[in-house]
């Protein structure tokens, strides 16, 4: 079991929207699907890009740098399984988003 964060409230992003937001020393891609949130490791395993600024589609979002794509409810790659990221769950109560991250 990880430690829970507050990372913010289900009105700071929209649906088909993904931010970058820093929670302790972890930087967390957050992704808005049709109302369901997920959350990846915002470094993109190829360069290092920032997922979060990524354009999100039908929950794939890809990398602002390269063009790599991600699943963002898993952090795998559509097309080449071996390139993933981290996926952290996420919790939502009431309007609050929690993300669930490793100690
Ligand atoms: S850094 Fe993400 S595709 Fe290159």
């Amino acid at each position: 079991m990880g430690q829970l964060y507050k990372i913010g409230t289900v009105r700071d992003l929209a649906p088909g929207e993904g931010k970058v937001i820093e929670v302790d020393r972890h930087e967390i891609a957050l992704f808005n699907v049709e109302g369901t949130f997920y959350a990846l490791n915002n470094i993109c395993p190829h360069r290092g890009g920032p997922l979060g600024e990524g354009f999100l589609e039908e929950g794939i979002v890809t990398c602002p740098w390269h063009g790599w794509k991600f699943d963002v409810t898993t952090g795998v790659s559509p097309k080449n399984p071996r390139a993933q990221v981290a996926s952290f769950p996420v919790k939502v109560e009431g309007e609050d988003i929690y993300v669930e991250l490793p100690e």
